[in-house]
């Protein structure tokens, strides 16, 4: 077998976080018959399978039990000629092919409508299992396909973007698919043609000033700033984004919300999405909380960005974990008690507390 199985591997490198948890058992794939053997090695070991990209929407609880695979699967290849009738390309990206990257390699093809989705961190595979969204653009607007492989069987398996089942940071690899597959390929339909979709609000006020439609160029280098300006860097002060879903409550429940907050003169935020339930910012709740900046051990709530949790520690010592979720539960009691707003944690939590 070709493949090369670490034990008792470090993965301090392997998340964003920089959590030093461990894994029981480790390797790192790069084509499908590596897949096959180390999905064989779990199997006559009895193993759990825990398929690991970039490690940006992950928070490693305590030393991991089972296999990781690290999925090092690259390419890019293009499906189908140009469809003139569409202005469109049908674009095959591997698994573990960088998110970002892959939206500059597309922009420099002419390859179009990644560009709101630009600085993301992560790899391509892993954009689907939580439907990665930002400025007014999510994976499944532009996702047709993708490829899994079924961790019991073995098999290769096509699923649709409806067999994806995409909603908000959702997806079947959060339901009914978790913990079932790897997905070892992404196919996106870009457009030929720029398509501007500037609707975000902090989009449009980047372009105010501006008279002419902005390139798609202009609008990935747009978000770049934003992003920057707001986000911490996770290779400067190790995170995963955002730590909390931004909650969707009743339009009942929102207008008590302002109700609750009128009498201070405080507009509180919110997105009326279709079917009239809105969306609330969980980082202007944690905010209210009086969390931003915040210190617990390790852990920290970014000084600019209250929905994103950071780890002061990047040592291979201490509890940075434990840390980071027991002030992510501290956030949620608060929460909770103050707004009667239940939050959920969006990464993805490995290991037992
Ligand atoms: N806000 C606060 N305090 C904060 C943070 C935000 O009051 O500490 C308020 C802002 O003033 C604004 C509103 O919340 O009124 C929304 O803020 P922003 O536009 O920055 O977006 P977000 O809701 O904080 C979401 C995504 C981000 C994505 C941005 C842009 C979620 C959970 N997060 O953040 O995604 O980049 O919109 O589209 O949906 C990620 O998933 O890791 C991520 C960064």
């Amino acid at each position: 077998m070709s493949l090369k199985i670490e034990i008792n591997k470090c993965l301090q490198g392997y998340n964003t976080l920089a959590l030093a948890a461990r894994a029981a058992y480790f390797c790192c794939v790069s084509d499908h018959q590596q897949i096959q053997d180390a999905l064989a090695f779990a199997q006559s070991k009895s193993l759990a399978v825990i398929p690991l990209g970039a490690g940006s929407n992950v928070v490693l609880a305590s030393d991991v039990d089972g296999l990781v695979i690290y999925l090092d699967l690259r390419g890019v290849t293009v499906k189908d000629a140009v469809d003139t009738a569409e202005d469109s390309v049908d674009v095959t990206f591997q698994a573990g092919e960088d998110w970002h990257e892959m939206v500059s390699y597309s922009l420099a093809q002419g390859w179009y409508g990644l560009e709101n989705l630009s600085l993301i961190p992560g790899n391509m595979g892993a954009a689907a299992i939580q439907n990665i969204g930002a400025y007014g653009v999510e994976l499944s607007d532009i996702l047709i396909s993708l490829k899994v492989v079924d961790i019991e069987s073995g098999q290769l398996l096509t699923l649709t973007t409806e067999e994806c089942q995409f909603s908000y940071r959702n997806s079947v690899f959060k339901q009914s698919l978790k913990d079932k597959c790897i997905i070892t390929e992404v196919t996106l339909r870009l457009s030929t043609k720029p398509v501007i979709n500037l609707e975000y609000p902090a989009l449009t006020h980047y372009f105010d000033d501006q008279l002419a439609v902005p390139t798609p160029s202009m609008v990935s280098e747009a978000v770049c700033n934003i992003r920057r300006s707001k986000l911490p860097d996770p290779n400067e002060l190790p995170n995963v984004g955002s730590f909390f879903k931004n909650p969707v409550i009743s339009a009942v429940s929102f207008k008590s919300l302002e109700r609750q907050f009128e009498a201070n003169d405080v507009k509180v935020p919110g997105y009326v999405q279709s079917g009239g339930a809105v969306k609330v910012p969980a980082g202007w709740l944690v905010e209210q909380c009086q969390f931003k900046g915040v210190r617990q051990g390790s852990a920290g709530v970014h000084k600019d960005q209250a929905l994103v949790l950071v780890n002061y520690n990047d040592s291979m010592t201490g509890d940075c974990g434990k840390d980071i979720l027991g002030l992510a539960a501290d956030i949620q009691r608060m929460v909770a008690a103050k707004f009667c707003i239940d939050l959920d944690i969006e990464p993805r939590i490995y290991g037992s507390l």
